[in-house]
């Protein structure tokens, strides 16, 4: 449907703009379209200051206006707010600066001609897309993604998403989203990279980097968004600068730092200001302190939705709250074309601010070479089928095995497959899945068809359970057949977990367990004896302490895209070994939320091992915890296993006395005790002993993923510049405090070698 739309605006455009209508300015042309623009990344000419002048120059406030526009088209990402097509004319008059989500070549192309060849002034237009887990090779999402603590294929899967974005004509995709997100209630932490500021960052600027080899990236959403209260989506956010400066900035600084072309503002408001219109934390900080020069862009009808949040009491106030804040694009709310150049004439805003904005889209413009481009569509690359593999075997993460993986295919010769999810193509590619599409998909059924042909074990295949409309089993009949499956194989393997519309955008839950069908599936299953492998597909951490208790095995796979099921089936045969970890922290309880490692201790924690004890076994009561549940998580950030056992050993402080201009090294051995050859992901942690602010528990600072062959042993050196240990001070300014500071080096977030080294001044 959207592409027979399409191809009639497409046709529509033809007949009203016919090329022996094209009329571009010559001056503009001579300025714009004579410069050698250089790769993304590199400084633009000088040439295009001028190329800029000219066009301030001679473009009409409508226009200016226009290229601080930006209108979707085709598809709704956000509540139906305006049209979603259809703007030949306002193209033909220079009054749209951008479209998105556009994802057909021959349309851009179309749009670009009437842009270029029949607007005034001949000004290209920026075509953005949400890239957020691939484009048409849709590879695993980012909360996935992150836990392979693999900041080079962060890299590499952002690189293939711009490379196919830009083969269908886009250049300013809408990602990495780096908000930190500690809540699993909250559906967006499927596109988030976790938890951590130091994971976070480092996956940001990898993928800004990945990006730039093709288009413009967008570092999102910026601040806070994850922080949501009651984990509900667009909810309010209320924060101390501690917190923000330590953990929710460093992600977009990282951002920033390696290049970013554009930021996108979050919807919901901070400290009782909402970000669309927040000054001090665009204008001043984002733009003054960091010197961020690129694209400011508002999140789908955000400026439009100040009314809403009850600061401004109409749209035309909408207008200036936001682009006096440095909001310099307006996303689908038509606001500014409403209002700006009303209130440049009512003299309530300046023209210049107006220019100021323009400026930097235009440059943006020329950073993509726009004026020169070539816009015939060309034949897409295929399908990077092997990088989705392997970015799916990165992946995974192992979060328990009583020794039933990888499977013995000596031992093992009839295998039950169940669950809903083991065959579902949809469910694989994650909720943000771009131009992916199910019939590329491979599943767990599909995989393991094939493998058990090879292998010559005999697989039976029963749902269990159907919950998509149309499902025409009695439930009950569903689950007794799926049981009877388990009951006559040596394994079962489920596939459960989340459709992949159970999270993303809008999808808040206040319940962290299995659809209650699916529960009821593995319990039935459990009564059977025979050992249970499930496969988790899901968004974000699901609270499943029943499971742990009952299957002999949990692979935790979230949505890994278009080779799901070969990633999945590679790592059950163990053809290759999981080795990611968990870049969030999965409770017990949805109860426990929002909870992640870095916690502050109270003045009466409950540590360690203390942390895993409930009240009934430990009656004291008088401490920071729960009557009903334990503290601990059900398993901690950083945490998963693989199919080898790593010890560490010698662990060694180049020099444990420092001052704030060190860098402090650490040296540890880790040794492959067991029998195949494995990567660890060595993590190393920081706390502040004392300091004059409460500081968190623990904080990683430096991690690394080390191959290390059978029964042999690695050295391996981590650091921490130590400016990096530092607090903010009672002014706002980083400070590092002298003092005594405890490090653990281990594998997860939980436990590790210990040691200690002193800050001097
Ligand atoms: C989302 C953004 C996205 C935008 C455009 C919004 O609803 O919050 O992340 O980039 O839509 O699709």
């Amino acid at each position: 449907m959207q592409k027979l739309t399409a191809a009639l605006v497409v046709v529509v455009g033809l007949v009203v703009f016919p090329r022996a209508t094209l009329a571009r300015d010559s001056e503009v042309e001579l300025a714009c379209a004579t410069i050698d623009v250089p790769a993304l990344g590199e400084p633009l000419p000088a040439k295009v200051d001028a190329c800029i002048a000219t066009i301030l120059r001679k473009m009409p406030l409508a226009q200016k206006v226009g290229q601080l526009t930006k209108y979707t088209w085709g598809a709704l990402t956000g509540p139906a707010v305006g049209l979603t097509g259809g703007y030949e004319e306002l193209i033909a008059r220079g009054e749209v600066g951008s479209i998105f989500n556009v994802a057909d070549a021959t349309l851009v192309e179309k749009l670009q001609r009437i842009a270029r060849d029949h607007s005034p002034l001949g000004i290209p237009l920026l075509f953005g897309y949400d890239s957020v887990h691939g484009y048409r090779t849709t590879y695993p999402v980012p909360l996935a993604l992150a836990g392979s603590f693999d900041v080079g294929l962060a890299q590499q899967a952002a690189r293939i998403g711009a490379l196919e974005s830009a083969y269908a004509g886009i250049d300013w995709t809408y990602a990495p989203m780096v908000d930190i997100s500690r809540d699993a209630r909250w559906g967006r932490i499927v596109e988030s990279f976790g938890e951590d500021p130091l994971l976070a960052s480092r996956m940001s600027a990898a993928s800004v980097r990945g990006f730039r080899s093709h288009i413009m990236a967008t570092a999102k959403h910026f601040v806070a968004y994850g922080a949501a209260e009651s984990g509900r989506d667009y909810a309010t956010v209320d924060m101390s600068p501690e917190r923000l400066y330590e953990a929710y900035f460093p992600p977009f600084r990282a951002a920033v730092d390696a290049g970013v072309d554009s930021i996108m503002v979050a919807f919901n408001d901070v400290n009782g200001i909402p970000m669309t219109c927040n000054k001090p934390m665009l204008r001043d900080i984002l733009r003054g302190v960091w010197g961020f020069k690129g694209v400011i862009v508002s999140d789908y009808g955000a400026i439009g939705e100040l009314m809403a949040h009850r600061v401004a009491r109409d749209r035309v106030q909408a207008g200036k709250i936001a682009l006096e804040a440095s909001v310099d694009v307006d996303m689908q709310s038509a606001v500014y074309a409403e209002t700006l150049a009303e209130l440049v004439l009512r003299g309530e805003i300046p023209e210049a601010l107006i220019d100021e904005s323009v400026r930097r889209v235009l440059r943006a413009k020329l950073s993509m070479d726009g004026w020169n481009r070539d816009y015939t569509p060309r034949t897409p690359p295929p399908l990077d089928r092997s990088f989705a593999r392997e970015a799916g075997r990165k992946s995974i993460v192992l979060l328990k095995n009583e020794g039933v993986l990888p499977i013995d295919k000596h031992r093992v010769k009839r295998i039950a497959l169940i669950g809903p999810l083991a065959d579902s193509r949809v469910d694989m590619l994650g909720p943000w899945h771009g131009q992916g599409r199910p019939e590329d998909v491979v599943t767990v059924f599909k995989a393991l068809t094939e493998r058990v042909t090879r292998d010559e074990v005999t697989l039976t295949y029963a749902p269990g359970i159907d919950e998509r409309p149309g499902a025409d089993e009695e439930p009950m009949n569903a689950i007794e057949r799926a049981v009877n499956d388990a009951r006559a194989a040596d394994l079962v393997i489920a596939v459960v977990g989340e459709t992949e519309q159970s999270s993303g955008e809008a999808a808040s839950k206040t319940w962290l367990g299995l659809p209650k069908a699916q529960e009821q599936l593995l319990r039935a299953v459990f009564t059977t004896g025979t050992p249970l492998v499930t496969v988790l597909v899901n968004g974000r951490p699901l609270a499943l302490p029943w499971l742990d208790d009952g299957a002999a095995a949990i692979v935790e796979s979230w949505h890994l895209g278009i080779e799901h099921g070969h990633a999945v089936v590679d790592v059950l045969f163990g053809d290759v070994a999981p080795t990611a970890k968990l870049a969030a922290t999965v409770p017990r309880a949805v109860g426990q939320e929002p909870l992640y490692y870095s916690m502050r201790p109270s003045g009466r924690p409950l540590r360690g091992a203390d942390s895993g004890i409930l009240l009934a076994d430990y009656p004291e009561r008088y401490f920071s915890r729960y009557i009903d549940e334990k503290n601990a998580p059900l398993y901690p950030f950083g945490y998963g296993l693989t199919y080898t056992r790593f010890e560490l050993g010698d662990l060694r402080l180049a020099s444990s006395t420092l001052t704030p201009a060190d860098t402090l090294e650490v040296h540890v051995r880790i040794t492959n005790v067991g029998e195949r050859d494995g990567i660890e992901v060595v993590q190393l942690y920081v706390r502040d002993d004392v300091a004059t602010t409460t500081r968190p528990g623990k904080e990683l600072k430096d991690f690394a993923r080390v191959d290390v062959p059978k029964r042999q042993s690695r050295d391996v050196v981590l650091r921490v510049p130590v400016r990096e240990l530092a607090i903010l001070d009672a002014n706002g300014v980083p400070l590092v405090e002298p003092g005594t500071f405890t490090l653990w080096v281990g594998n997860s977030s939980a436990g590790g070698l210990e040691a200690q080294f002193e800050v001097t001044p």
